[in-house]
């Protein structure tokens, strides 16, 4: 496993192995690495000859200064744990390495960041799309991994990766949660052990919500939802919307035929959890 810093470098060492016809898969992160990242190489491993790992905290998606001071940071424990999978390289690059100048780019997300994390978080996707931009020209692979943790952000970067022209297939992969429920995130390891014994309840709430399609409506369920998880005085929600998963616009009555996703975001102090939940007719 190399470990590198350089961009120019990775662009070389990837450029020289797809000239020899293997294949890349990319997963990148923002490092505190957990089961569900490890997931995600499982993935990029079993599809690609090579698989290259980003851990890079990207300052232009934090909308709030004290959550990027607080995002973890613990680069050595994130080494030993690639060490022991299919990881060939590890990009982790200082911030004038990604960002030496002002990238003053915008995007165009149509609809997609109008609502829930686009709506609450301003700024946060075009940081997203700035840094997964620079990422996927240095990297060059033919595959990319994201979590469905951040439905969402899956549904931008389908959109960019389309809309800039790069010839990279984006490879959506599961929620990975711990025994209670829990989706896995870096943030978790930031929850004191009364926080923690508590968030069970937002993935909880959510499996039981996927059974209100038979007894109540959008906004009833909505509203349940919110008021069972703000009950809890650990928590409060920012949102929690249900959404057309095809192009993530808010839904009001149940229908048929598209697939409808909840999407949440909590407050739990001061650290943010996201989660979702597909409903199934
Ligand atoms: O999902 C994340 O960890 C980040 O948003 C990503 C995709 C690595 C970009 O910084």
């Amino acid at each position: 496993m190399k470990i590198l810093k350089s961009a120019e470098i990775l662009t070389e060492e990837v450029v020289n192995l797809k000239s020899q016809g293997k294949s890349i898969g990319f997963v990148p992160t923002m490092g505190a690495l957990h089961k569900g990242h490890l997931s995600l190489i499982d993935y990029a491993s079993r599809d690609n000859d090579i698989v290259v790992v980003s851990i890079f905290v990207n300052p232009t998606q934090f909308n709030d200064k004290g959550d990027y001071d607080r995002y973890p940071r613990i680069l050595e424990k994130d080494i030993e744990k690639l060490k022991k999978v299919k990881c060939d390289f590890v990009f982790s690059p200082e911030e004038n390495e990604m960002y030496p100048e002002e990238d003053n780019r915008e995007f165009d997300f149509g609809k997609l960041d109008k609502v829930m994390e686009g709506e609450h978080r301003p700024g946060h996707f075009r940081g997203v799309a700035l840094i997964v931009s620079k990422l996927f020209e240095i990297v060059k692979p033919h595959k990319a991994y994201f979590g469905e943790k951040d439905f969402q952000q899956v549904a931008v970067i389908k959109h960019i990766t389309k809309q800039l022209g790069f010839n990279i297939e984006i490879v959506s992969c599961p929620i990975i949660r711990e025994n209670d429920g829990l989706a896995m995130s870096s943030r978790n390891m930031l929850l004191s052990k009364y926080q923690r014994a508590n968030v069970s309840l937002i993935s909880k709430t959510l499996f039981e919500a996927r059974e209100m399609p038979k007894k109540m409506t959008v906004s009833e369920t909505k509203d349940w939802v919110i008021r069972t998880i703000n009950e809890n005085p650990y928590m409060d929600v920012e949102y929690f919307e249900i959404v057309d998963g095809s192009n993530l616009e808010p839904i009001n009555d149940w229908g048929q035929d598209e697939e409808k996703v909840g999407c949440i975001a909590v407050h739990v102090g001061n650290i943010r959890l996201i989660d979702n939940i597909r409903f199934y007719f």
